[in-house]
C-alpha cells in the first residue's frame, strides 16, 4: 500500500466513524467487540472440553500450541520443554476472566499457569522466560494479586537477568546458538521480554534489571534498525569487547528483509518501554517504527508474513504480527497527540476489522480464535496456521478497545 492510499484509507474510517472528539469517534466502534469477546469466550469453552480426556481430566503439562492444515483441535507441546509459547493459553484464559469473571475460567487458567513452575527451577534456558512467565503468571498477578505469582515472576525475572551481558549492553537471547551465529545473539523478539524486568524492579526485585531493560532498549535501538526503522532479526555482537559484530535473520527471509512479526515486536516493545520509561527517545522510537510497518501493509492490514518476499502477493499472511500491532497501536495511542493519536487508533480498528472478517477469523474452521498466522517460514513450520500467540494478542486487543468504549461512555455520562 503506498502512504497516500493508507492515509485515504484512514481517512475514510475516520469518516465512517464520525469525525469530532475521540470520545464520539470511541463511542462509534466499527468492531462490535462484546460480540467479538464473546466469540472468544466460546471458543475457549469448547477448547477447554476439547482438551480434557473422555474422564474429564486436562492434563496441564501439555499447551495448546497450534492447529496447523486441515486439523480442527489444538496440537498441544509440553510446556516447559523448549517452548516459548507455554504462557499465552494460560494468558488467554486469564484475559478471558477478565473479560467474563468466570471462576472456572480461572481456575484454568491458575492450573495452567502453575503448571510453568518447573521453569524457574531449572538453569535459564533463553530469553523467552518474560513470553512464558509474564503473559501467564504476569495477567494472573494483575488480576488476582496472588503472592505465590508475585514470587514466581520474580524468580523468572532473576533468571532472565543472567543472560544479560554487560559488555554489550542486552540479552542474550539463544544460549544454544552462541557458536552458530559467531557470538552473543540478540534478536527484536526479546524487546517483549523486557517488560518482566522492568516489573520486577518495580515490585521488589533489583533495582538494576530496570538498567538492564534499558540498555537492552536502547543497544537494540542502535544496531537492529536500517535507517528507514524497519528492523533486523538478529545482531550478532561480540561477548567479551561487546563490539557490534553484524545484523541477520533467522524467522525473516533473508538477512535484509523485514521480517512481519519482528517489526510487530519492535512496536509493541518500544511502546511498553516509552510507557515503564517516560523517555523521549523510545516514544519517538515506537512512531518512527511503527510508521515504517504502516506504510508498507497490505490493503486489509494485515501482512504478509515477511515484507520483502518476493511471492507477495502469493506469499502466506502472518495474522498474528497484525494482532501484536493492533494491541500495541491501541496503547501508543495514548501516548501521542492528535492527529498521531487517532492516527494509531484508526490503524487498529481497520486491523481488527479485517481480523474479524470471515477471511481471518476461525469460525467453524477450528478451535482457535484466528487462521492464517506463520510461525518460522524458512524453516517450513507452522505456515497458514492458527498460533496460540495470534490468539493471545488478538484479545488483548479486543480488552484494549473494549477499556476505550467504556473509558469513554464513562466520560460521555460526566
Ligand atoms: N520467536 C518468536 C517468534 O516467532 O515471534
Amino acid at each position: 500500500m503506498t502512504t497516500s492510499h493508507y492515509l485515504m484509507l484512514l481517512a475514510t474510517a475516520s469518516l465512517a466513524i464520525g469525525i469530532g472528539c475521540s470520545a464520539q469517534r470511541e463511542a462509534q466502534p466499527q468492531i462490535d467487540v462484546e460480540q467479538e469477546i464473546s466469540y472468544c469466550r466460546d471458543k475457549i469453552m469448547q477448547s477447554l472440553s476439547e482438551l480434557a480426556d473422555s474422564d474429564g481430566v486436562i492434563d496441564y503439562s501439555q499447551a495448546p500450541r497450534n492447529i496447523c492444515g486441515t486439523d480442527t483441535r489444538w496440537a498441544c507441546r509440553p510446556a516447559c520443554a523448549e517452548e516459548w509459547c507455554g504462557g499465552f493459553w494460560p494468558g488467554i484464559l486469564w484475559y478471558a476472566y477478565q473479560a467474563t469473571g468466570d471462576n472456572e475460567i480461572a481456575y484454568q487458567a491458575d492450573k495452567y499457569t502453575r503448571a510453568l513452575q518447573v521453569i524457574t527451577e531449572q538453569p535459564v534456558l533463553d530469553h523467552d522466560l518474560g513470553f512464558l512467565f509474564f503473559c501467564s503468571y504476569g495477567n494472573g498477578y494483575r488480576l488476582t494479586g496472588n503472592p505465590d505469582y508475585k514470587r514466581q515472576l520474580l524468580a523468572a525475572a532473576d533468571s532472565l537477568a543472567t543472560l544479560f551481558n554487560p559488555a554489550v549492553g542486552t540479552l542474550l537471547a539463544w544460549p544454544r546458538h552462541v557458536a552458530d551465529y559467531g557470538g552473543h545473539n540478540t534478536i527484536m523478539d526479546t524487546m517483549i521480554n523486557l517488560e518482566l524486568l522492568f516489573w520486577a524492579a518495580k515490585n521488589g526485585g533489583d533495582y538494576r534489571l530496570y538498567d538492564m531493560a534499558v540498555a537492552h532498549a536502547d543497544t537494540t535501538m542502535r544496531y537492529q534498525f536500517r535507517p528507514d526503522y524497519t528492523s533486523y532479526h538478529v545482531a550478532v555482537y561480540d561477548p567479551v569487547t561487546g563490539k557490534f559484530l553484524r545484523c541477520c535473520t533467522h524467522q525473516g527471509y533473508s538477512d535484509d528483509s523485514m521480517w512481519a512479526r519482528g517489526q510487530a515486536w519492535a512496536i509493541y516493545g518500544y511502546t511498553m518501554v516509552y510507557r515503564e520509561t517516560h523517555e523521549q527517545r523510545f516514544l519517538d522510537f515506537a512512531e518512527h517504527v511503527t510508521d515504517a510497518y504502516l506504510e508498507r501493509l497490505p490493503d486489509d492490514m494485515v501482512p504478509y508474513w515477511d515484507f520483502n518476499d518476493p511471492a507477495i502477493p502469493n506469499a502466506p499472511r502472518d495474522a498474528s504480527a497484525a494482532c501484536v500491532v493492533a494491541s500495541a497501536l491501541l496503547e501508543l495511542k495514548d501516548y501521542v497527540d492528535a492527529p498521531e493519536s487517532d492516527r494509531y487508533r484508526d490503524a487498529a480498528v481497520e486491523m481488527l476489522k479485517s481480523l474479524c472478517s470471515d477471511r481471518y477469523k476461525a469460525g467453524s474452521q477450528n478451535s482457535a480464535f484466528l487462521l492464517h498466522s506463520t510461525g518460522h517460514h524458512p524453516a517450513g513450520s507452522e505456515i497458514d496456521a492458527s498460533i496460540v500467540y495470534a490468539d493471545y494478542y488478538f484479545l488483548e486487543a479486543l480488552e484494549r478497545m473494549e477499556r476505550d468504549q467504556h473509558h469513554s461512555t464513562n466520560l460521555a455520562k460526566k
